[in-house]
């Protein structure tokens, strides 16, 4: 069993996004639960819209305490995903969620405004537990293609923060999912699609790679 945090104190970056469709995207080989902590809700407002297409198990409102005893469930997942909050004031339920956790996706969109906040999650509250964690670039402009190679080498050299290789790219697909009730994993394969079907099945190979056992300590 992995757990997985989706954390960064910048709000708007994606956390909810990938939460829920990572967890799809994992799903199709693996038992996945999606764990949502955060006051807003906004997995359980999506997953409501599923009705009963969710292709994982979800548990919603939950108090981050629970975490801590995950590891005592009846049912056995390979991965446990935990949406969290961004808000500054919500700082304790992220900790305790990283009290739980085996490794962080750190979710950064390409704007300046984002950086500090992202660096400072990272070093204030993920570092110093020693968790291993990843940057995921997330609503990149697939039609400015020096964006991803500029911020893929501020990561790398400026701030010096491990990073995926895969990265998603901004789709409008991907902002209707929730109102629509779908994700990458129950629509259909189109031209409004297929893109962000490719870009979060990248993810979760690399997610899958990494958290096995015998590729571990690359992150
Ligand atoms: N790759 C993407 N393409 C298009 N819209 C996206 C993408 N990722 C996130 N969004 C949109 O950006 C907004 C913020 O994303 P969200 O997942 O709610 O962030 P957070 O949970 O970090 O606050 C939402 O409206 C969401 O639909
Ligand atoms: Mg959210």
């Amino acid at each position: 069993m992995h757990v997985i945090a989706i954390a960064n104190q910048k709000g708007g970056v994606g956390k909810t996004t990938i939460a829920m469709q990572l967890g799809a995207a994992l799903s199709r080989r693996h038992r996945v639960l999606v764990v949502d902590v955060d006051r807003q809700r906004s997995t359980v407002w999506w997953a409501e819209n599923m009705r009963d297409t969710l292709p994982f198990d979800f548990a919603g409102d939950q108090n981050p305490r629970v975490l801590g005893r995950l590891r005592e469930l009846q049912v056995e997942y390979d991965y446990i995903l935990v949406d969290t909050p961004g808000s500054l004031e919500d700082t304790p339920v992220l900790e305790t969620v990283l009290d739980a956790a085996d490794t962080v996706v750190v979710p950064l969109i390409p704007e300046p405004l984002a950086v500090e906040p992202t660096m400072r999650t990272i070093s204030r509250l993920i570092e110093p537990r020693g968790l291993r964690h990843a940057v995921l670039l997330n609503r990149i402009d697939a039609r400015n293609p020096s964006q991803l190679r500029t911020w893929q080498d501020l990561l790398d050299t400026v701030w010096g923060v491990p990073r995926f290789d895969a990265y998603l790219r901004q789709y409008k697909a991907q902002a209707d999912a929730p109102i629509l009730g779908q994700l990458v994993t129950t629509v259909h394969d189109n031209r409004r699609t297929s893109g962000a079907i490719y870009d979060i099945t990248r993810v979760g190979l690399e997610v899958a790679a990494q958290a096995a056992p015998a590729l571990t300590g690359r992150w």
